[in-house]
């Protein structure tokens, strides 16, 4: 199956539904988080290679834009079938990678397979409309405006390494059913497993040049694709810092951007302490907390503090650390930079008084899991995106309060609110200033048909199927105006 994407230990890239080298013959070595061993080596592409790639990608859109819906779903049905038949092969390569434990790489490919099937139907419900000029003032029934969707042309996916196959598809597939053709620059670490989704989409019989694989470190030649004259929309998941310098050198090219969170679930008096902690773990710690939406503050009220802290300590000691193939919870971060950052802190939390309740333990990039508590707003753990297993308590007097600290965040992507009073639950929900309020729950994406947004640092522009497939395509009007 994958027989065509490696050379050695040498990654090609896929390009006009070829695997090529770069004609630099320059290559990035990736190496695994787990034991520091290579993954193997991948295409580093030159600026003047990308111009070619592009070139090739608008030109193979002509045809697709021009294609039937239902022969675009059909391909992308059979994506996701053959991506579904392949899951334990990709599944192992994320967890060499990036690290990403067994269960949670295992979960990303299978949600991918549904995510893929879901838009190829979807696809098939995205339809115009026709307005009559008489509804208007003035207007006879003589002027009838036809609107249906077209797609944009080329689409530039870029993906963050955390879900490398998820986050590359949730672009690729609403970008390719509403007729663009895709340009995916994964993230570095993170591109092997993205080489393989494209191999499933090339092998699935998505013809050439739909799909072109750009390789190459962000920083080397990100600007240049990001601004590049043939790209027609930008759909970014990623840091705000990157995302916010793409809205500076993107001109005039719709953009969706996902990026950071500071995710704060509000814990009140009522609520039920057993429900809000288990979410709370799973939504602070799984995949060692590199979720955007991973839970990154808890707002308690000081009448339950003591007993929810208590709680949370309980289910975060019955925590597994390890190797991703052992089946564990908490794996290494993504690189040792990540873990120093995490480190930082955490000390500068102890440092200015907070409470070390469990953890602050590492060994090389992995950082044990970390409860800190009595964490106040003048530490930068309140405030700061960690990306790795560390969660602040912070305690507050009553949901008013826990509503001015979650909106001074500079982020807005989701918070939760654990209470059993349906009015208090919509009077916080109603009041924060995110892209989503989880009530009872812990912060999270999924389903991927739901709307999926951050407001503020967090982003611009709505992800969930539908909305991507909208993002991806516009309006074209055609009036009939009859003598
Ligand atoms: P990142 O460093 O911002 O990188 C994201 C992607 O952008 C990578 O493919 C990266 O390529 C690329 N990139 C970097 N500089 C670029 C440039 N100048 N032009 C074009 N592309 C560029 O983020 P990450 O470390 O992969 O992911 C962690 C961050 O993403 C966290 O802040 C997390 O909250 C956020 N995130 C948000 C969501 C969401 O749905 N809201 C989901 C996942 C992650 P390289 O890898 O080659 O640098
Ligand atoms: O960080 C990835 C972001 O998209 C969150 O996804 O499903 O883990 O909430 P999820």
């Amino acid at each position: 199956m994958f027989e065509n994407i490696l050379s050695g230990n040498t990654y090609k890239s896929l390009v006009n539904g070829k695997w090529i080298e770069s004609n630099s013959k320059k290559t990035i070595e990736i190496y695994s988080p787990v034991d520091k061993s290579l993954v193997g080596k991948i295409q580093a592409f030159s600026k003047d290679e990308v111009d070619k790639i592009i070139e090739n990608s608008k030109e193979a859109q002509k045809a697709w834009g021009n294609t039937p819906i239902n022969e675009r779903a059909e391909v992308l049905y059979k994506v996701a079938a053959l991506l579904d038949e392949n899951v334990e092969t990709i599944s192992k390569i994320m967890q060499k990678e990036i690290a990403k434990d067994s269960k949670s790489a295992t979960s990303e490919v299978k949600r991918t397979v549904d995510f893929i099937n879901f838009t190829a139907s979807e696809g098939n419900h995205v339809e115009g409309e026709t307005i009559g000029a008489d509804s208007f003032p003035g207007y006879k029934k003589n002027k009838i405006s036809f609107v249906t969707r077209i797609p944009l042309g080329t689409v530039l996916a870029i993906s963050p390494f955390n879900y490398p196959v998820n986050l590359s598809a949730s672009k690729i597939a609403p970008a390719l059913i509403a007729g663009n053709s895709v340009i995916l620059k994964p993230p570095t670490q993170g591109a092997i497993s993205a080489l393989y989704l494209a191999e499933i989409f090339n092998k699935a019989g998505l013809p050439a040049g739909l799909l072109n694989v750009v390789t190459g470190k962000g920083s080397e030649i990100g600007d240049y694709i990001v601004a590049h004259k043939d790209i027609n929309f930008i759909n970014f998941t990623g840091s705000s810092e990157v995302g916010r310098h793409i809205s500076k050198i993107s001109d005039m090219v719709p953009l969706l951007l996902e990026l950071g969170g500071k995710d704060a679930a509000i814990v009140l008096k009522d609520a039920d302490l057993d429900l809000a902690s288990s979410n709370i773990v799973a939504g602070a710690y799984g995949y060692s907390g590199q979720r955007c939406t991973a839970v990154k503050r808890v707002l308690v009220v000081n009448d339950v503090a003591d007993k929810l802290t208590l709680l949370i300590t309980e289910k975060i000691k019955q925590l597994k650390v390890g190797s991703p193939e052992d089946g564990v919870d908490i794996t290494p971060l993504i690189s040792d930079k990540a873990a120093d950052f995490v480190q930082e802190l955490i000390d500068d939390s102890i440092r200015k008084g907070a409470k070390l309740i469990v953890g602050n333990k590492r060994k090389d990039n992995l950082i044990y899991p970390t409860l800190i508590d009595n964490v106040t707003t003048d530490m930068r753990l309140a405030w700061e995106e960690p990306f790795g297993p560390v969660l602040p308590i912070i305690r507050i007097n009553d949901m008013d309060e826990g509503i001015k600290i979650a909106n001074e965040s500079e982020y807005g992507l989701q918070s939760a609110v654990f209470t059993e009073n349906i009015n208090d639950a919509f009077y916080v929900a109603q009041k924060l200033e995110v892209g989503a309020v989880q009530i009872n729950n812990k912060t999270e994406r999924g389903p991927d048909h739901f709307p999926f947004l951050g407001v503020k640092s967090s982003g611009m522009g709505t992800q969930g199927i539908r909305y991507s497939i909208e993002a991806m395509s516009r309006p074209k009007a055609i009036v009939l105006n009859l003598k």
